[in-house]
């Protein structure tokens, strides 16, 4: 392949995000008193979008928000990233997606999400996407499962692969994209929710990963296991591929910037397990930093990290 700059669609959900920092969680009827909260531009989608262009692909965003203050936030954010917002429909009738992060001095974090708008995206969004074509597609679970398969369907017809990073995590009938996936990338809840089956160890995520290929017959699968590193799975050859060990202030996002990383780098080189280790630098200085967007790398930290720790990704 070894084109310079990728040009990947991204399908989904853009978030307001509503951090509030605490010592820790209150248990359940206890009232705490919090650190500090901030807004912050969040979203899986968009998050992909903007990890995305952070390390050098061409961004075309197709997602919806509410006609409010949040929504023209959240897509002023993505064009000062340079990704193209044309397809993002403001929806008078619905709210711009929330989501409420409890952020815990460990730099663990608990995130419910209000999806809002996120679920009202039109097959007429998608379908004008379509008009052009792309290197890749990136897609989520954190919109509608009719976008999700018509997403897929429409790159099958134009043979664009498709990255389903499978947050967040609820039950999805893989059946409904079979043999439409180049990659399908869930973290260990996710494989719970889709396949039943826990992912505590590479030896679990290699039983998950048999079954989550016969559930979606992807072409690959990549299981994000956190602070381990990430499983990859290619018809039954495996590879553990461990992460780099950091400080922890805030996880949020670090999924989203291994995904796009992974896929960015994916199409670049074809080198699927490369990719997967220059995701893994994504993911670990995304989680040095706080908050979803501010805090995913660009390519110029990536490979100074990398080369601190005797990694070549040139
Ligand atoms: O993956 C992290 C994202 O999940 C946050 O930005 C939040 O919006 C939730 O959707």
């Amino acid at each position: 392949m070894n084109k310079k700059k990728p040009s990947i669609l991204v399908v989904g959900s853009m978030n307001m995000d509503l951090v509030l920092q605490t010592a820790r969680v209150p248990l359940p009827g206890e009232s705490l008193i919090g650190a500090q909260y901030r807004y912050v531009p969040g979203g899986k989608g968009a998050n992909q979008a903007v990890a995305a262009a952070r390390l050098g692909s061409g961004v075309v965003f197709v997602g919806k928000t509410g006609e409010d203050a949040h929504g023209a936030k959240l897509k002023e954010q993505l064009e000062a990233e340079g990704i193209a917002t044309e397809l993002i429909a403001p929806d008078p009738r619905t709210q711009t997606g929330l989501a409420i992060i409890l952020l815990e001095a460990s730099g663990e974090n608990r995130i419910i999400v209000y999806p809002g708008a996120n679920m009202e995206i039109r097959e007429e969004q998608v379908q004008q996407a379509f008009e052009r074509s792309y290197d890749a597609v990136m897609i989520n679970l954190e919109i509608s499962e009719e976008i999700v398969i018509e997403v897929c369907r429409l790159a099958e017809e134009k043979d664009i692969p498709v990255i389903l990073d499978a947050g967040p995590a609820k039950p999805f009938d893989l059946t409904q994209v079979h043999g439409l996936l180049e990659i399908l990338s869930p973290n260990e809840t996710e494989t719970l929710a889709l396949t039943g089956l826990e992912c505590r160890t590479p030896q679990e995520a290699a039983i998950a990963a048999g079954k989550l290929a016969e559930m979606s017959a992807a072409r690959f699968i990549v299981i994000k296991m956190g602070e381990q590193g990430a499983f990859l799975y290619d018809h039954g050859e495996t590879e553990f591929l461990p992460a780099h060990r950091v400080k922890t202030v805030d996880t949020t996002a670090a999924g989203d910037a291994f995904t796009a990383a992974m896929t960015a780098q994916y199409i670049l080189q074809d080198d699927l397990s490369r990719a997967i280790q220059y995701a893994n630098v994504a993911g670990a200085l995304t989680v040095t930093k706080l908050g979803a967007q501010p805090s995913l790398p660009s390519a110029h930290e990536i490979i100074r990290f990398a080369r601190d720790r005797g990694l070549d990704f040139s």
